[in-house]
């Protein structure tokens, strides 16, 4: 049982106190998302503006949000009024905003999902998987995730039933749009944290969150805004294929009109960071220090696959732009 406690003189009106444990509760991703950013999330705090901290910034926008672990980070640590929360996957966005408005609906309906395929064997539990990814794939790819509808419910719930059993954890789809994900190996998969769902709701009380593109920033950028950009990462070679999450495409065209958003954004008064991959880490490439020369540019060390056959692990450099 969670029970919602009012806190006065901060803005964290809405963090949880799980009753058992006696804990505050704070927002976390509800997703596993490609280029998820929990991991890298104690490089990044450390660059984040000053002025959050002196609470000079009323407005936050993420238009990459995908599971979004820097929104969480700064709604549970700083006072911000209002966010902004962007991404074209129709799929994370309708998930979302059932999520911000109909969250006790869902978790009861993953409770029943997460019951059932726990109980099964795993032949059992393979033909559940399957026909609930038969079935999300029957739903509307054109849907337009701006006007919601209550309808959305049992396709958020499976959303996340998927991406909590399906193999690696990782959202992917074919060219026409369709999840192919095979069946993951776990045994006792964590389908349902409702506590954390609750703690999410709250959290998307304060946000807009909008199926759009990421040049939308220009229409809230100001001086008391903070953006965080987190775009796919720039692919080293043609061939190479790091941009999963679904068939939206990023190419360098895509990259240029980022930097170009990332300079209005600026010019607008809008305290700025921006991360990408850093293609220097397997070949002599300039690309993104040539883009973002007139910023400040670092680098922090990031804990993931060194190629994509993941036979190497080990550090590699992430960049980390800042207008500040
Ligand atoms: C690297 S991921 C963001 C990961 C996120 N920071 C996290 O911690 O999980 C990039 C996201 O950008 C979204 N995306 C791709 N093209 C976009 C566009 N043109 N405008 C807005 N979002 C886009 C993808 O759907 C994906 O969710």
């Amino acid at each position: 049982m969670v029970n919602e406690i009012n806190y006065q003189s901060t803005q964290q009106l809405s963090l949880f106190l799980d009753q058992d444990h006696q804990d505050l509760i704070k927002p976390s991703p509800v997703l596993k998302w490609a280029g998820g950013k929990t991991q890298l999330l104690p490089e990044i705090k450390k660059q984040y503006p000053q002025q959050l901290q002196q609470g000079k910034i009323k407005n936050y926008i993420e238009p990459f949000f995908g599971g979004g672990a820097v929104f969480f980070d700064i709604y549970s640590n700083f006072k911000i009024k209002k966010a902004y929360l962007f991404d074209k996957n129709t799929e994370l966005i309708i998930l979302y905003k059932v999520i911000q408005n109909d969250v006790n609906d869902l978790v009861e309906q993953l409770s029943i999902l997460e019951s059932q395929y726990l109980s099964l064997e795993t032949e059992k539990r393979k033909e559940l998987y399957y026909q609930v990814r038969n079935d999300y794939n029957t739903f509307d790819k054109q849907t337009d995730a701006n006007n919601y509808t209550q309808e959305w419910i049992k396709r958020a719930a499976y959303t996340i039933f998927l991406n909590k059993t399906c193999f690696n954890g990782l959202y992917r789809v074919n060219s026409k749009g369709y999840f192919n994900v095979p069946i993951g190996r776990y045994k006792n998969p964590k389908i349902l944290n409702e506590n954390n769902l609750i703690a999410v709701s709250q959290s998307f009380q304060i946000a807009e969150i909008k199926h759009t593109d990421f040049a939308e920033v220009l229409s809230y950028a100001d001086e008391s805004t903070f953006i965080y950009y987190d775009p796919p990462y720039r692919p080293i070679s043609e061939t190479a294929n790091f941009n999963a999450y679904s068939s939206l495409e990023f190419n360098d065209d895509e990259q240029r009109k980022l930097r170009d958003v990332f300079v209005k954004a600026s010019k607008q008064g809008a305290l700025q960071m921006l991360s990408n991959s850093d293609p220097t880490n397997y070949v002599d490439d300039p690309f993104f220090d040539e883009l973002y020369q007139d910023f400040n540019i670092s680098r922090i060390l990031a804990s993931r696959m060194i190629n994509s056959k993941g036979s190497k692990r080990g550090k590699i450099r992430e960049i980390l732009v800042t207008n500040y």
